[in-house]
């Protein structure tokens, strides 16, 4: 199996097992507990916060950790809702978000809340103008997402945050694809709150974080103990968030110079080479994550490539439902033509990938097409 699906989810890291097994094997105490047991895995947890908290260059008590992306995003999201109600009842996303984001969002509605979703232009990218210009003085969070999981389009985060912080309104951040991908950093970014997804990272499907700026108060979707200092209860999952660490840790010293970009420029050149005018780039052509190719091969349906590329593993936005091809929500907000988007294919790679294995992929790919 030749595997160009990192942004669904990534294997984890052997060192990332290695870390987790003496808290499989021996290391089962409670971090509650006051005796030696449960002292040594508190501190593994504290440990693997500070190590979560290095990567996003912001204070371990900021990190509250979670089951994954899906429950950070909706932590942040109906956390700050319910917390700032009196202020205001005012969301504003953007129309390229998660289902974690934007599903959390349509719940808020049917509460009472307003949600405004903001375009995007052609290459999936949010208008800073667009969102000053959707403020008004009932906004109580913005959430845009990072970068996007289909295309890897990079929003303007820091622009973005500029006007949020003149306006007096609270910024959220979904990094679940961006964090091991890009070096981040919270307060370069400028955001109050962010989203770690930890099997995008090389560590286990069902951990993840949340960066929660000091000082702010949010309410808890979790209510019971006082664990993460009464912002999610229940007993920690020390094997998990040791998991966690390692990966942020890792992340931390492989992000830069790990060839990932390199390979995927030249998947992109070869995919050119061979198939010319009849594919087309979908995202950013530069603002965009170094491992992302969401290619439209024109004239063609994604799922049916898909099932042709034997061994390949891959994601297409199309859906197809009793014969009928439907396009992405996400390709259909940038506008992108039928064609490329009923034909796209994306295309992530990661930290296993190998060059011999992109030249093995191009070459079923012109089996199948050409
Ligand atoms: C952008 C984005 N946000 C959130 C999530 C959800 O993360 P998790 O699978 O950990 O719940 C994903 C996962 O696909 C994602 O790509």
């Amino acid at each position: 199996m030749i595997y160009l699906d990192y942004n669904a989810t990534t294997p984890i890291d052997p060192r990332v097992a290695e870390a987790m097994m003496p808290y499989i094997r021996s290391e089962y105490g409670n971090p509650s507990s006051s005796h030696a047991l449960g002292t040594r895995a508190k501190n593994a947890v504290e440990e693997s916060r500070a190590k979560v908290a290095a990567l996003l260059a912001c204070k371990p008590d900021e990190i509250v950790f979670t089951s994954g992306g899906s429950e950070s995003n909706n932590y942040i999201i109906r956390g700050v809702a319910t917390a700032y109600k009196t202020k205001g009842n005012h969301i504003i996303t953007s129309q390229v978000e998660h289902p974690s984001v934007l599903n959390p969002c349509k719940y808020l509605e049917s509460l009472g809340y307003q949600v405004s979703y903001a375009p995007v232009d052609k290459y999936g990218m949010v208008r800073v103008d667009d969102i000053e210009r959707l403020i008004s003085d009932k906004t109580i969070l913005v959430t845009i997402m990072h970068a996007n999981n289909e295309t890897g389009t990079i929003q303007p985060i820091g622009e973005i945050a500029k006007v949020c912080k003149k306006q007096g309104v609270l910024l959220h951040t979904d990094a679940a694809q961006s964090i091991g991908k890009i070096p981040v950093s919270v307060d370069d970014l400028g955001v109050d709150f962010l989203t770690v997804a930890g099997h995008k990272l090389y560590a286990p499907k069902g951990i993840g974080a949340a960066f929660v700026r000091g000082g702010i108060t949010i309410e808890p979707l979790i209510h019971g103990a006082g664990h993460e200092s009464g912002r999610r209860a229940g007993t920690e999952n020390v094997v998990f968030d040791a998991a966690l660490g390692k990966a942020c840790e890792i992340a931390g010293i492989e992000i830069t110079n790990n060839g990932v970009r390199e390979l995927t420029d030249y998947f992109y050149h070869k995919l050119k080479e061979k198939f010319k005018d009849t594919i087309r780039l979908n995202g950013h052509p530069t603002q965009r994550l170094p491992n992302t190719l969401n290619i439209g091969f024109l004239g063609h349906d994604g799922h049916e490539i898909l099932d042709n590329l034997n061994d390949v593993a891959a994601s297409t936005g199309s859906a197809c439902h009793s014969g009928l091809t439907t396009i992405s929500p996400v390709l259909k907000a940038m506008g992108t033509d039928e064609g490329a988007a009923r034909g796209a294919i994306r295309f992530s790679l990661g930290r296993f990938t190998t060059r011999e294995e992109i030249d093995t992929a191009i070459e079923k790919l012109v089996g199948i097409l050409l």
